[in-house]
């Protein structure tokens, strides 16, 4: 008998998630397999604890998104993934036109993380915090974006270090994607993290997104986790979906069947890898076909809440 959570606990791991977003729980077939804590102890909100959610004007928070996903974990014992602190994208509008100086930005930064990591301090099972989401162009470089063209690279500083003051016992991690395998963008992840522990900067964890493309999982997948896990610092599969080009075949998900399975398959090798949370359980609810035209099919379970050979994968993986 399948169960994805209980099977991840048997391969040494802390949880097996998914992601979930507030329109979904009134979908009463999907949260019956959401709550489903033989497959998912853990879950991620997709969108409603984003800047844009929570803190709409500046200095007035919003929690209720957040809170009915918090509430959702907790009736279920399940475990949460605050999402996110700091992220170019989903900013409402005075952060991202607002152009404030570097002491300006700075305290509304330190302030966003501080008021949202604390809301939710003692209040969920607290699984990590992204605290900074998406900081790396794919070639390694620093992404521009409002924080970094005002702050430079203080600004992931100043983040991890409001986080670390408003709930000392939260794991912080910085989560990006195209980091799966070795690569410039990884190089660039790994130098971050080492500067960040030599200046004292708090961080505990790399979250690795894995938004994948079936058959191109990167070979070189467990060598890059093992490389973060030379640093000292906990690795986690944060938003794992395999996408393809529509339509599905069954070509094309015997192959998602195993591209499911070497990641899943990575993580248990690798101690420090935590956990796994796909990006949503089923492709009724994926963001995938919303954001990259003509594919999808990216998920576990189909439109109809049906098992997948995906599904499987991931039972082979652990
Ligand atoms: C996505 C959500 O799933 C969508 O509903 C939303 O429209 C856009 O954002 N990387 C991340 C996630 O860190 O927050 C993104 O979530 C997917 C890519």
């Amino acid at each position: 008998n399948a169960q994805l959570h209980f099977l991840a606990v048997a391969a040494g791991k802390e949880y097996f998630g998914t992601a979930t977003d507030n329109p979904e729980l009134s979908d009463s077939a999907y949260v019956t397999q959401l709550s489903n804590t033989t497959d998912f102890n853990q879950i991620t909100p997709g969108n409603s604890m984003k800047w844009d959610a929570t803190e709409p004007s500046r200095g007035i928070f919003t929690f209720s998104g957040g809170d009915a996903i918090a509430a959702q974990a907790t009736k279920n014992g399940q475990l949460v993934r605050g999402h996110n602190c700091v992220w170019h994208n989903q900013l409402p509008a005075w952060v991202t036109n607002g152009n404030f100086d570097n002491a300006t930005l700075t305290s509304i930064v330190q302030n966003h993380c501080s008021t949202l990591v604390a809301h939710y301090k003692g209040k969920i099972a607290l699984v990590s915090w992204d605290v900074i989401n998406e900081p790396f162009n794919d070639d390694g470089t620093f992404r521009t974006s409002v924080f970094f063209n005002t702050m430079g690279t203080s600004y992931i500083q100043v983040a991890l270090n409001a986080a670390r003051a408003a709930d000392p016992g939260a794991k912080l991690y910085i989560n990006d994607f195209n980091i799966e395998g070795t690569g410039a963008k990884s190089t660039a992840m790994l130098n971050l993290v080492k500067s960040l522990k030599s200046s004292g900067v708090p961080i505990d964890g790399v979250g690795i997104q894995a938004h994948l493309i079936v058959g191109q999982v990167p070979s070189t997948i467990q060598a890059n986790l093992a490389q973060f896990a030379t640093l000292g610092i906990e690795v986690a599969i944060t938003e794992l979906d395999i996408r393809m080009t529509l339509p599905s075949t069954a070509a094309l998900l015997a192959q998602q069947r195993k591209d499911y399975q070497t990641v899943i398959a990575a993580c248990k090798a690798t101690k420090a890898c935590v956990g796994v949370t796909v990006w949503d359980w089923t492709d009724k609810y994926s963001w995938i076909p919303g954001t990259f035209s003509g594919q999808g099919a990216a998920c576990p379970w189909d439109e109809n809440l049906v098992k997948k050979p995906a599904y499987d994968g991931i039972v082979a993986g652990f």
